[in-house]
């Protein structure tokens, strides 16, 4: 959801004190930005402590870093919608640790959003190639400049074949709804050694279907791990969905469709040349 342009306003002045767990605006409001405001900040969790000591919107945990991606970004996840739920700070570093990031590698993150990835990962000192489906989004991380390439489009559309190379590493919080089926295409990308690091909803560790029941046997079979993320993973995300960090290692010649595996296809126009 895009903040209105006078809560923005209000949020992004000097003065307003967005510290810890608490957003305090010590300064008269309008009493119509006051009413915007308030929506805004209940919806993304906070509620109103008037007692005089306090007299600021109290969340239950710390927002400072989420904060200042969703100011960066001019809109906010609220618990109406789906979609954009950005990785908080302590994870997108647990997740860059786990891949091991270093200086000169190539990294894909194909659900970019706003970059809360695609910052640490260029920190780094990754070569970060992004994907963006949102156009609003797509801007952003061109404008943040931590990626060589940003392509805005649906990642699910992009093909393998079109990389003369994999990715040594590929990064990612695919959006939940079709999560296994953006870690599978992610993977065409990756090169037989690289890793691949995702959160991933919950389910995937329990799920009984037979995608889910496949995914898991593949990635024990490479030695990769799916792990149980804490309850409140992304509460400062405003959403209290269970999740899961899955790790997959490259397995040259294992079962998992890597981009040598796609690579190795004849191309479909190759089966009618003369
Ligand atoms: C859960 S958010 C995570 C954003 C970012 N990866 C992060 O860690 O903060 C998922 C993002 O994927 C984007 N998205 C959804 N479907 C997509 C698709 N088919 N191709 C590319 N991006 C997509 C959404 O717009 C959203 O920004």
């Amino acid at each position: 959801m895009r903040f209105p342009t006078d809560v923005l306003t209000v949020l992004t002045d000097p003065r307003t004190v967005i510290r810890n767990d608490l957003v305090r605006v010590p300064f008269e409001l309008d009493r119509t930005v006051y009413q915007r405001l308030n929506v805004v900040l209940k919806e993304m969790g906070g509620r109103w402590d008037g007692r005089q000591a306090v007299r600021a919107h109290v969340f239950p945990h710390r927002i400072e870093e989420h904060f200042r991606q969703c100011l960066a970004a001019g809109e906010y996840p609220t618990r109406y919608e789906q979609g954009w739920y950005p990785t908080p700070h302590p994870l997108v570093m647990q997740m860059c640790d786990l891949a091991g990031i270093y200086a000169g590698m190539t990294v894909l993150e194909p659900s970019a959003g706003a970059g809360a990835l695609t910052a640490e990962l260029a920190r780094r000192g990754g070569v970060v190639d992004s994907v963006e489906l949102d156009p609003h989004r797509a801007a952003l991380l061109r404008e943040q400049g931590d990626s060589r390439k940003v392509i805005g489009g649906n990642f699910l559309d992009l093909d393998p074949l079109d990389y003369e190379s994999g990715f040594d590493r590929v990064v990612m919080n695919p959006p939940f709804a079709n999560g296994l089926a953006h870690i599978r295409h992610a993977l065409g990308f990756m090169k037989p050694d690289g890793i691949l690091v995702s959160v991933m909803s919950g389910s995937l560790k329990w799920a009984t279907d037979k995608a889910s029941e496949a995914f898991r046997m593949e990635v024990e079979e490479v030695g990769g791990e799916i792990e149980p993320l804490p309850d409140d993973a992304f509460a400062v995300s405003g959403t209290n969905v269970r999740t899961c960090l899955v790790c997959v290692p490259g397995y040259p010649g294992g079962p998992l469709r890597t981009h040598d595996w796609h690579q190795r296809q004849p191309r479909q126009l190759d089966l009618f040349a003369a």
